[in-house]
């Protein structure tokens, strides 16, 4: 089931955050934003969750409406499900992905499925024109990967924050509770920490990343795993602070950590 999270009549951006009922893999959201009638994809998904998907965003907008896919990065949980809407949607669709990645994600594809389907994305980021909306893909590069986009929509003012953002919380529970905002910061760092310690490669980064996105005027921010994200002004600040100050990664890791096992 989708959750609206915003709509002013002609712009409307929507979250689908529970498309296999909690079963299975990990848990990912997948978007979809629409302006005057056209849309656009962020992030879609794996194989097995496109046919419940398609039918989710079929509530929505006509499936042939959505001309532009673009993933955040390579990995299966964001995009393995492509060739799935080349095949049953609309062969005018274009999927963007980092030019790092451009010629690897081809390998998810149906051999006929030509190199003009697909459009790499500079490292510095570009903007989109969304059937008159302006939707801008931002650098957020080895957040965690080495080459990954945001989607920052200036309509909304939403920043899709990726993997960056990402909450995980235990089976069951708060897990299942529905689409909502993180309520206490403090409380909900411990479902974040654990993803970005390990995922996530450097502090320096975060704090590129921090510095560059307090130029953007944001709302909210959405992150691709976990059913919360962060709303408001304050809650946004407190999330970028604390992106800001992490240890993570490379910051992490010592001579003990690369010795031959011995099991
Ligand atoms: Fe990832
Ligand atoms: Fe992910």
């Amino acid at each position: 089931m989708g959750t609206v999270i915003f709509d002013n009549g002609v712009h409307k951006c929507i979250v689908f955050d529970d498309i296999l009922g909690g079963r299975g893999d990990i848990q990912a959201n997948q978007f979809l934003i629409m302006h005057n009638g056209e849309g656009l994809l962020y992030d879609i998904g794996g194989v097995k969750i496109m046919q419940p998907l398609y039918k989710e965003i079929s509530k929505f907008i006509p499936p042939r409406r959505i001309k532009t896919i673009i993933l955040s990065h390579q990995d299966p949980d964001t995009g393995a499900g492509v060739n799935y809407w080349m095949q049953f949607t609309n062969l005018e669709i274009r999927t963007f992905v980092s030019n790092l990645w451009v010629r690897f994600i081809p390998h998810l594809c149906r051999s006929n499925f030509a190199k003009e389907f697909f459009i790499g994305i500079p490292d510095k980021g570009m903007r989109l024109n969304l059937n008159g909306a302006e939707i801008i893909l931002i650098p957020a590069h080895f957040l965690h990967s080495p080459g990954n986009f945001q989607l920052y929509d200036t309509t909304s003012k939403i920043l899709f924050s990726g993997d960056l953002g990402t909450s995980i919380p235990p089976a069951g529970g708060i897990y299942r509770e529905k689409f909502s905002e993180v309520a206490d910061f403090n409380e909900h760092v411990k479902y974040m920490e654990g993803f970005h310690k390990r995922y996530v490669t450097s502090g320096k980064i975060c704090k590129l990343w921090a510095r560059m996105t307090s130029e953007l005027d944001i709302e909210m921010i959405v992150p691709q795993h976990g059913h919360r994200y962060f709303k408001g002004k304050e809650m946004v600040n407190r999330f970028i602070d604390w992106v800001s100050a992490l240890q993570c990664g490379i910051d992490l890791l010592d001579r003990n950590d690369f010795v031959i096992p011995k099991e």
